[in-house]
């Protein structure tokens, strides 16, 4: 298209973007999508290995969850978080029946950010303590209690934030903070540096760990086997809350309902957005342990908002949870993690000498990029932006000119397709992906 459509020029007039520098903005017209694929208004198709934001995981208009939506519309579009509402309820229910351990109570939010702000708030109230521990490598959403417990760079822009929140370093053994040398040293030395910030800052003073059980955007760090059981235990020694935040990795992402499933831990709270209805309606919330809940059995929660429990929402998250039961969709996604997406990313690592590792599960798959398979040197450094991030945006070019659109962060390139993808969807993505890392190739300087 030579001229630009009205959709396009009212964007850039009266859109305002998050994280973005408004002029730097060429946005693409996005017109349509289905299943795992979306198009723009000039005619080009995408096969969509970002599922977005990494939220659309039932994939693109799933007729079952759109019609849910169309019914809901024409009984109860709206009501007040104080009455019952039939499908608030039955997804409270569902969530209860999903959860691990007692937690049986449901706080509905609109998103992540005010899930994790919520949890947070719980546990303070619950344990009469101030301190939140939360690892570097997190993100925990944009608001200002949030962004204060995001570990990465996206806080710097709003210090100094809220008090009472410290930073540990998490499980990462391919760029250990502990100069361990296996999965077993690495668990043993992030968990006593975990105790030993815990001890340092006051067991008293700390409210709640909240961590997600597998880093998302940060790196898709899967944790070694024992480390989320180990920080149970070290919850469970100094009276701390345990916060799972599972709004990114939650909702078949890992091949199971919670990511933390597949390690067999429950933890106190349970952060979720994004998957519980793949962002038709926007919906989140925390799913609250019987002894937390019980604390505000007769004192009021003091926390609230206006959509808690929408009922638009709630429709389409029963009809996507139900549709995950009636396809199998959880299954899918371990069948693509053993069978598909994580043999092929193997393969294509070894023809690849910008792959300095691979690393996921389910439907939540890293390529970390290095110029250097020896030395590790990162293919951008940390952070990047402006022309020290080229590299990446080449790459990112290369996969766009060829139909597929992949999340990238800093130096890594995330493969999270929508969880229902076919397995010859996934391959056919791969594919490109093994064309366009020529790319990223050609900046390997060892
Ligand atoms: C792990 C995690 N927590 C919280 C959030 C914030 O969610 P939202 O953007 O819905 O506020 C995100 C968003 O990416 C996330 O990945």
């Amino acid at each position: 298209m030579t001229d630009k459509s009205q959709a396009y020029l009212d964007d850039r007039a009266h859109v305002f973007h998050s994280w973005s520098a408004q002029k730097a903005l060429d946005p693409m017209v996005v017109v349509g999508a289905e299943g795992s694929r979306f198009w723009t208004d000039d005619g080009r198709r995408f096969l969509d290995f970002s599922s977005q934001m990494v939220n659309v995981n039932i994939g693109h208009q799933h007729p079952k969850v759109v019609a849910a939506i169309k019914e809901q519309a024409d009984v109860l579009c709206t009501i007040a978080p104080g009455h019952a509402n039939d499908k608030r309820g039955e997804l409270a229910r569902m969530l209860a029946g999903i959860a691990p351990g007692d937690l049986d109570m449901v706080f509905f939010t609109n998103g992540g950010a005010e899930a994790t702000e919520n949890a947070a708030r719980m546990a303070r109230v619950h344990t009469q303590r101030q301190k939140v521990l939360t690892a570097y490598r997190s993100y925990h959403g944009g608001t200002t209690g949030a962004i204060t417990m995001t570990g990465e760079p996206r806080r710097w822009g709003s210090e100094p934030g809220v008090p009472g929140v410290v930073h540990f370093w998490g499980p990462y053994l391919y760029r250990s903070a502990f100069h361990a040398k296996t999965e077993a040293e690495e668990c043993e030395r992030a968990l006593r540096h975990l105790e030993d910030t815990v001890v340092v800052e006051g067991p008293g003073t700390i409210a709640a760990i909240l961590l997600e059980s597998v880093v998302g955007t940060n790196g898709i760090l899967v944790p070694p086997d024992g480390y989320l059981a180990g920080v149970r235990e070290i919850c469970d020694r100094y009276g701390i809350v345990m916060i799972a935040d599972e709004v990114m990795s939650g909702f078949g992402r890992c091949g199971a309902w919670f990511a933390i499933d597949r390690w067999d831990v429950a933890p106190d709270l349970i952060c979720f957005a994004k998957g519980v209805n793949s962002g038709y309606v926007p919906l989140g919330g925390v799913i609250i342990s019987q002894r937390i809940a019980d604390t505000f059995a007769t004192v009021p929660y003091p926390g609230g908002l206006t959509y808690s429990g929408h009922p638009l929402a709630c429709a389409a998250s029963v009809a996507s949870m139900k549709a995950f039961e009636e396809e199998g969709i959880n299954e899918h996604g371990l069948m693509l993690e053993c069978d598909v997406i994580g043999p092929a990313l193997h393969d294509l690592a070894e023809r690849h000498p910008s792959v300095g590792e691979v690393r996921g599960l389910g439907v939540f798959w890293a390529l970390e990029l290095v110029k250097d398979r020896r030395t590790r040197e990162p293919l951008v450094p940390f952070n990047a932006s402006g022309p020290d991030a080229a590299p990446m945006k080449e790459l990112m070019g290369a996969c766009a000119s060829r139909g597929l659109w992949p999340f990238t962060h800093f130096n890594r390139l995330h493969v999270v397709p929508p969880v229902t993808i076919t397995a010859d969807d996934a391959r056919e993505g791969i594919a490109i992906l093994d064309e366009a890392l020529k790319v990223a190739d050609a900046h390997c300087t060892g």
